[in-house]
Parts: C-alpha cells; structure tokens; sequence
C-alpha cells in the first residue's frame, strides 16, 4: 500500500480528558496505519499524495458500538413503552419480517446506506436469527468497505413463534455459520450474539459461549437496561446472584472480547466483574432516554476506567448517528449529574468523543486515534452551511456539529487507509 496524507484541521483524542486539534494539518497515512500528525509535512515525507480538504474538519471514524440493523425500518416509531413490551409490540413483529429475503435486502440496502454515508468506519451490529438474511446484510456491509462485526441473534425462549428457534438449531446454525465466515469476508465478522437472558436458555447460552471460545469470536448481548427486565431475569435464574454472573456463568463474559449494550443500573459487585473481565460497555443514551430505562453512570465508570464506547442502539435510539450519541451522552449526563449524583460532574465533550472513537475502538485493537500505528480510520466533515459564526475556532466547529448537524454525511471516509465510495 501506498504512503500519503490527507489534510485539515485534524480533531482526535489520545485521552479522555483533552482533545487533540491541530489547524492545517497532515495526518500521514502509511500502509494502512497512521503515521502522526504533524503541522507541517516532515522532509521524510516529501513528494507523497496529498489529499487536501482545506477547510474542512478531519476526524477518526466513529464507532456504533451497538445497534440492531434490522429495526433500523422502523426507527422513530413506537417510542411509547418500556423495554420488554416495546420488544414484543414493535421489535420482534419487525424482525420477523426478515425471514423474508426480498425485504432483507431491500431494508438492509437502506440500512448499509445510512451507515456508509454517515461518520461511522466500524461497529457491532446485530442482524436476526434469521440465516439467510444475516448473510444478505454481511455481504452488503463487507461491499460497503465498513469494518463490522455482525450477529446472527439467538432466542430459543420467550419469543414469538416466528422468532423462535429450537435450542439445537440454534447452535448448530451459529456453528455453521462461524465456520464459514472464518474465509468469506475481510472487514465482516461474527460476533456471537444471545439477544439478552430472557431469550436464551442457560444450555443455549453455555453452547455458543462454547463456541465463541472455540473459535476465538466475540460477544455482544444486551444487560441491565431496564428495572423490568432485571427482575425477569432474576426470576429465570433464582441460583444466580446477579444478571452479569449468568452470562459469566455461561463463559460470555469477557471469556473472549465482549460488549455488552446499556449496563444501566449494575451492582457495585456486577461494575468491579466488568471492569476486572475487560467487558466493553456500550452506552446508548438515546435510547435509554426513548425506553425510559434509565441513565447509565457514565462518569462513575470512566472514574473506574471501564472500557465505555457509545452505541446508537437503531431503533432503540431513532438516529444511526455517533455524533448524536456523543451529544446525547453529555446531555443524559447533566441530568444525572443534576438528578441522581451531585458529586459526580458531566460527562465533557472530550469525553464523549474519546467514548466514541479511542474507548470503543479498542474492540477493534488500535483504532480510534490518528497516533502512529492507529489503523486509518479517518471522516472528513464539511460543516460550512452552519459554520455562520466569525472566528470559531475547528473544536467550537466540531461542538456545534455535534449539537446542530449530527445527520451531516461524510464528505470523505476512510477505513484503514483506503478512501471508501460514498
Ligand atoms: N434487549 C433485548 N433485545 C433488545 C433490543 O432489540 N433493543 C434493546 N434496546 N434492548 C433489547
Ligand atoms: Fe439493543
């Protein structure tokens, strides 16, 4: 691959606690990893391409660490109830639409789109049980140049009929499937992927645990979103002291790289487990907001140096876009700040953009950042139709695009290097 550098006004962070900006700068791109910023190009590196955006704002590609692809058909519909009848009102009727291929690839063409276009380069996606359509989607996400990792979902229990599996095939389709991804695509992954306890029974959760540490995939669920759902799964399993401890019972716990979405209303004894097994939690204050769930303690866990990304969690959340989450993240932050903890400050917006590039892409290894040896992962933003206030410096532009255009769609995206179609 070939060396060269793309320039602008360059946004990052290193940490969570400052943001990185450098006016009219290079970010060298070299076989497919950044090699620095710099303000002015290094004599090592004259006479390579540069790309030059002038004005514009470059960040690193964010990163949707959770969202459902196949309720993004419906997305700001329904956001009338609380987690599990919202499920059983909206969500699993629409899943089950996607036994059908001609409307898998019509709806996941849309969903690819969206996704492609917006400022997202990765994320962790869950598809529906159904197989056929599962591949549809990959094979759309892998054309598109995105890196994700997408899950064909598990239910054996709790689900309507039409979204139900037996307990067998569940696992022999997972199995089948994880063996033949391990060829088929580059950026498209597997990710094992029990929808949340209530849908999966503990035999169908410890078999595919088997599998994710087998074959080395890893794991996303869902976890403690709402006060409803909790009390179900105490009910499930009256033997187990906690909704996190029946996951890490069944090996899906940080047992290989995991992520589990929401994480709302954990025990102390449930943060210090996922904090000690390396889980990533993905935080998804839009749809918290939607579903009543709750606000997650953002701040506490960044205190505690959990591994935090933010997800859209489509169509919990109504918007595919990182950006909202970073300014739905800081805003749900104030209110718990104002509502809940007052010895705790707000999430900053150096925070949310850490959650939403560096602390989520650790899924991925070294993504999220433009230091030397980040995989490329680079958006540009033309923010000129609301850059109407004189003298704003690039992070007061970027602030108010988070704030006032987070649908903006890239203007340049690119994923490890290479300059994705749009
Ligand atoms: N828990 C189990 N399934 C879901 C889902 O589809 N969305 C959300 N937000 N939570 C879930
Ligand atoms: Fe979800």
């Amino acid at each position: 691959m070939d060396t060269f550098a793309v320039k602008g006004h360059v946004i990052y962070t290193k940490t969570k606690d400052e943001v990185t900006v450098t006016e009219n700068a290079y970010i060298v791109c070299e076989n497919g990893k950044a090699a620095g910023v710099f303000p002015s190009l290094p004599e090592r590196f004259r006479g390579i391409e540069i790309r030059d955006f002038g004005d514009k704002l470059i960040i690193p590609g964010l990163i949707d660490m959770h969202l459902h692809a196949p309720q993004y058909a419906f997305r700001g519909l329904g956001m009338d109830m609380e987690l599990i009848p919202w499920l059983n009102t909206y969500a699993f009727k629409e899943e089950a639409k996607y036994a059908d291929t001609g409307y898998a690839q019509k709806k996941y063409r849309a969903f690819c789109d969206e996704l492609k276009t917006g400022a997202t380069t990765r994320a962790a996606i869950f598809a529906t049980i159904h197989m056929p359509a599962t591949y549809i989607l990959m094979d759309m996400l892998e054309a598109s140049g995105l890196v994700t990792y997408v899950g064909k979902v598990n239910m054996d229990r709790n689900a309507p009929d039409d979204l139900r599996e037996t307990t067998h095939e569940s696992y022999e389709s997972t199995l089948a499937w994880v063996k033949d991804c391990a060829s088929r695509y580059v950026n498209t992954k597997p990710i094992i992927t029990p929808r949340f306890v209530p849908s999966c029974t503990g035999e169908l959760m410890r078999s595919i645990g088997g599998i994710a540490e087998q074959y080395g995939v890893p794991v996303q669920s869902h976890l403690s979103e709402n006060a409803g759902e909790i009390a179900w799964v105490k009910e499930l399993h009256p033997e187990i002291a906690s909704y996190s401890r029946v996951y890490f019972e069944c090996g899906l716990f940080g047992h290989v790289p995991t992520v589990m979405a929401h994480c709302i209303h954990l025990s102390e004894e449930e943060m210090e487990l996922a904090q000690q097994r390396g889980v990533y939690i993905a935080h998804c204050p839009q749809s918290n907001t939607n579903l009543a769930s709750g606000i997650a303690p953002v701040r506490e866990m960044l205190q505690r140096g959990m591994r935090v990304g933010l997800g859209t969690d489509v169509a919990g959340g109504f918007s595919a876009s990182v950006l909202r989450a970073m300014g739905d993240a800081i805003q749900a932050s104030k209110l718990y700040t104002a509502l809940a903890d007052r010895s705790r400050p707000p999430v900053t917006l150096s925070e949310a953009l850490y959650m939403a590039t560096k602390g989520g892409g650790g899924f991925w290894g070294k993504t999220g950042s433009f230091e030397p040896g980040y995989e490329f992962d680079a958006v540009v933003l033309d923010d000129s139709d609301i850059n109407d206030a004189a003298e704003l410096t690039p992070l007061q532009r970027f602030e108010r695009v988070v704030y006032l255009s987070p649908e903006i769609r890239a203007d340049a995206k690119f994923v490890k290097g290479v300059r994705i179609k749009l």
